[in-house]
């Protein structure tokens, strides 16, 4: 994967990508404190726009705040121009948007209040995370053996690098296993997400996803709950078993990375006639056109870089 481009933001003006580094001592790096975001950029008719941006900005420093980050001296708006800023200088239309808050200055002592937080944003061309054909094909996945965070653990609506840790176990194990995605398990059994989606179910033409307590409260759920709903589908949440995700007549995922691709398998069994059911496709269609500016109702969604 190509993550070069140009220029890197980082403490507040543009540096060049090789001159973006930190000190192998920096804490973030030895525990993992630190949080980020994953965002895209989509060409429109109007230029480069930012999915969501204002959404991401903010939910980078409630992670950071849930995580412990007091006096920050870092806002929403500083993420929300540089991240307009990375893409403006390195020429970018389709991209993904990588903010990251990471503790550096002291900490040592695993304690929050040790050091600092320091914003680094960079941005580069990216592919489908689910690999080129997801979209077409669909993906398969299984029913990893490690369980999601208990909430009590780990704090589930913030995206702290350390907790990628439990995604990496499971992916990881996936991949091995011949699979392309992990689905999870919370810790009282129930299904909760991916390792870097949420997760939606259709059974008797009606939607069901998880709530949202052990999950990252993704925004592209969040978006997919309103364009389902606009289409006329009803969607509610409730706890999803493992054996609901065998027999449904659709299982689907999103994520800023993925966007919305479906299940078809899990486990070795086989979703729908597996292929992408046609409510998911039917949601992708209007998810494609929101994110390319292309459908007023959600234009408010997207952030045109000029
Ligand atoms: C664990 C996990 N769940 C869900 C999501 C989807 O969140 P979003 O739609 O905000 O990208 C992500 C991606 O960030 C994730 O890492």
């Amino acid at each position: 994967m190509g993550m070069e481009s140009k220029y890197i933001w980082m403490d507040g003006k543009l540096v060049e990508f090789e001159k973006a580094t930190i000190h192998v001592l920096t804490p973030a790096l030895h525990y993992g404190a630190a949080v980020f975001e994953g965002i895209r950029a989509y060409e429109t008719s109007k230029g480069p726009a930012i999915f969501r941006l204002k959404d991401h900005a903010e939910r980078l420093i409630e992670s950071a705040e849930i995580f412990g980050f007091r006096d920050l001296e870092i806002t929403a708006q500083d993420v929300f121009e540089g991240c307009k800023a990375v893409v403006k200088a390195n020429g970018l239309g389709d991209c993904y948007i990588r903010p990251l808050l990471y503790l550096t200055g002291g900490g040592w002592n695993l304690n929050v209040d040790g050091g600092r937080g320091a914003l680094a944003i960079a941005a580069w061309e990216w592919g489908n995370y689910l690999g080129e054909e997801a979209l077409a094909k669909g993906i398969r996945a299984n029913i990893s053996s490690f369980t999601r965070h208990h909430v009590n653990v780990s704090m589930t609506k913030a995206k702290v690098s350390g907790n990628y840790a439990n995604s990496f176990l499971a992916k990881t194990e996936s991949v091995r296993l011949g699979f392309e995605e992990a689905i999870l398990l919370d810790a009282q059994g129930y299904v909760a997400e991916c390792t870097g989606e949420n997760i939606f179910i259709v059974r008797r033409g009606k939607i069901y996803t998880p709530a949202t307590a052990p999950v990252l409260e993704g925004i592209t759920r969040h978006a997919i709950h309103t364009i389902a709903r606009d289409l006329g589908y009803k969607i509610r949440e409730r706890p999803i078993s493992r054996d609901q995700l065998y027999s449904a007549d659709e299982v689907f995922v999103c994520g800023t990375a993925a966007e919305c691709i479906g299940l078809s398998e899990i486990d070795f069994r086989k979703i729908g006639d597996g292929r992408t059911g046609p409510v998911t496709r039917s949601i992708q269609k209007v998810f494609h056109d929101a994110i390319r500016g292309n459908d007023p109702r959600y234009e408010t969604w997207c952030d045109y870089v000029d």
